[in-house]
């Protein structure tokens, strides 16, 4: 009992009356069996009276809260809300760059195609079809005018090869005609029955490269016939890596030159053949 009045009285000033009558409860409720023996007693009993303390709001609070709690809590967040709530937030810089990247994306191709047809053969056939004026007479897409049409292959099914289309590049109409013939290319049509206008002759115009480049561009841009890019780009790098011998005396042959087996032009294209199929060959193997 000592222990039990020393802690109580510290703690608190309780008459003891009260705490009699706190005794007399606790052992009515057999929680302190034996009075005599104050340290084992008054131990158990503060134990199991601080545990019926505890327990018995205990039991008792968990009943009316657990049952207000679920109606209780006021409005659920509806799913897309939580998940707001719950889902990882956006950094702030994401939006700019959300914002630039269609602009970038645009630029960025932009750039690629001004590469693509700031060089090479079919850039430099584009820059001479126009310069030189072909694109007044054949069309700026090729769709023709005072002109035949090169596309939809229309110039592939005159001249099979781009040999044949050099030459009568360099020759025109006239050329043709002075020469002692009266039509051109593979399916033999009649020089100036087209509009009974006369294709100029171009030879003492055009460099060798700008004859090759635009023969092929009109071929493989507006006649959309990319079987002969490889041979394009074959000429085009002997071109510029000196490989290929110019053909300046072609052009300055006239009207008197090779126009059947298409001389120079022909020799100069059949070596760039023999490379291509060189290289198909150990690509191949
Ligand atoms: C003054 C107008 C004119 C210009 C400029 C001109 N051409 Fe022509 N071209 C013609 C005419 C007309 C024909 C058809 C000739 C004929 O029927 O005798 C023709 C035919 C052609 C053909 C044959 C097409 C086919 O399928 O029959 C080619 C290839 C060609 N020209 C290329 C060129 C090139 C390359 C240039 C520029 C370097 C050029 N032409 C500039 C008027 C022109």
């Amino acid at each position: 009992m000592i222990l039990l009045d020393a802690s109580e009285s510290a703690l608190t000033e309780v008459p003891e009356h009260l705490l009699q009558r706190s005794r007399d409860r606790r052992r009515a409720m057999g929680l302190v069996v034996d009075d005599g023996d104050a340290a084992a007693s008054a131990a158990p009993a503060a134990a199991a009276a601080t545990s019926a303390v505890a327990t018995a709001p205990a039991i008792k609070a968990p009943v009316p809260i657990p049952a207000a709690a679920p109606p209780a809590p006021p409005e659920p967040d509806s799913p897309w809300v939580s998940a707001a709530k719950s889902r990882k937030k956006i950094p702030y810089w994401v939006m700019p760059v959300l914002l630039f990247l269609p602009i970038w994306l645009i630029m960025y191709v932009g750039t690629l195609e001004d590469v693509a047809r700031e060089e090479g053969v079919l850039y430099e056939g584009s820059v001479v079809y126009t310069e030189s004026g072909c694109s007044n007479c054949h069309g700026a897409a090729g769709a023709g005018g005072t002109g035949p049409a090169f596309a939809g292959g229309a110039v592939i099914e005159t001249f099979a090869d781009a040999e044949a289309q050099m030459a009568w590049v360099v020759h025109g109409s006239q050329g043709y005609t002075d020469a002692g013939f009266d039509s051109y290319g593979d399916n033999g049509k009649a020089i100036g029955d087209y509009n009974g206008s006369a294709m100029p002759a171009f030879g003492a115009d055009l460099t060798t490269e700008e004859l090759i480049a635009v023969v092929f561009y009109e071929r493989i841009e507006l006649g959309g016939y990319e079987e002969d890019l490889p041979l394009a780009e074959k000429v085009w790098d002997m071109l510029e890596h000196g490989e290929l011998e110019d053909l300046p005396e072609h052009f300055a042959e006239g009207p008197d030159g090779d126009f059947t087996g298409q001389g120079e032009i022909a020799a100069a294209l059949a070596a760039a053949r023999a490379e291509l199929a060189e290289a198909e060959e150990t690509a191949a193997e």
